[in-house]
């Protein structure tokens, strides 16, 4: 797209080797995994999860920019109520334990997806998690939760609908960049 860089990699700093500025990753394959092994699905998700700790370590480490994970998506509403509540839990056990060693390695957490339909006490943990973090300049751990790309479209459809109404937006401004700043995703590079 014109503007936008051709690669979302970082300049090759002698090393040869090419970091990404953004890195994406799909947390998919839990209930694989386990169901190979014999094991319940709720068992992959916790290994799920200790996987993303050794990925974040790894982003740490070689100095990504940012890591998005798409962990639970608008669409997995439909799985079974117990093994909701479980990843919901794994995410609230990861935020609980995980959260100070984030805040000492600089790490940003950024929960992005929609706040609607989580539990009030959940919705505190994660805003509490942004806010301790919102000025560490390292990695950008954002974890898609609730996400859902058609979601994600309305949500910026009702801010610029709504900054249309109050007058301190013109319909006619509405381009490319108001669209991508208005989404969840606002600031970061294309990830690969
Ligand atoms: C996809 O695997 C995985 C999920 C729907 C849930 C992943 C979320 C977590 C493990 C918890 C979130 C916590 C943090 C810290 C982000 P699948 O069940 O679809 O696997 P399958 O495709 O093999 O069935």
């Amino acid at each position: 797209m014109a503007g936008e860089p051709a690669t979302s990699l970082k300049p090759d700093t002698g090393s040869g080797l090419r970091i990404p500025l953004h890195l994406g990753v799909i947390m998919d394959g839990n209930g694989r995994w386990a169901k190979m092994r014999g094991k319940r699905r709720t068992e992959g998700h916790v290994e799920g999860v200790k996987t993303l700790r050794n990925l974040v370590e790894l982003c740490i480490n070689y100095g990504v920019g940012t890591l998005t994970v798409f962990s639970f998506s608008s669409e997995n509403w439909t799985r079974p109520p117990d093994e909701i509540s479980f990843i919901f839990n794994l995410l609230r056990r990861f935020v609980a334990s995980d959260l100070q060693r984030l805040i000492r390695n600089n790490v940003r957490v950024r929960i992005i997806g929609t706040r609607r339909g989580l539990e009030p006490s959940l919705v505190r943990l994660i805003d509490d998690a942004e806010a301790k973090t919102a000025h560490n300049t390292g990695l950008n751990l954002v974890v898609a939760f609730n996400y859902g790309s058609k979601a994600e479209i309305a949500e910026a459809a009702r801010h610029l609908a709504r900054e249309v109404a109050a007058g301190r937006l013109s319909p006619e401004a509405i381009d490319e960049a108001a669209i991508g700043n208005a989404l969840f995703t606002a600031g970061l590079p294309i990830p690969i």
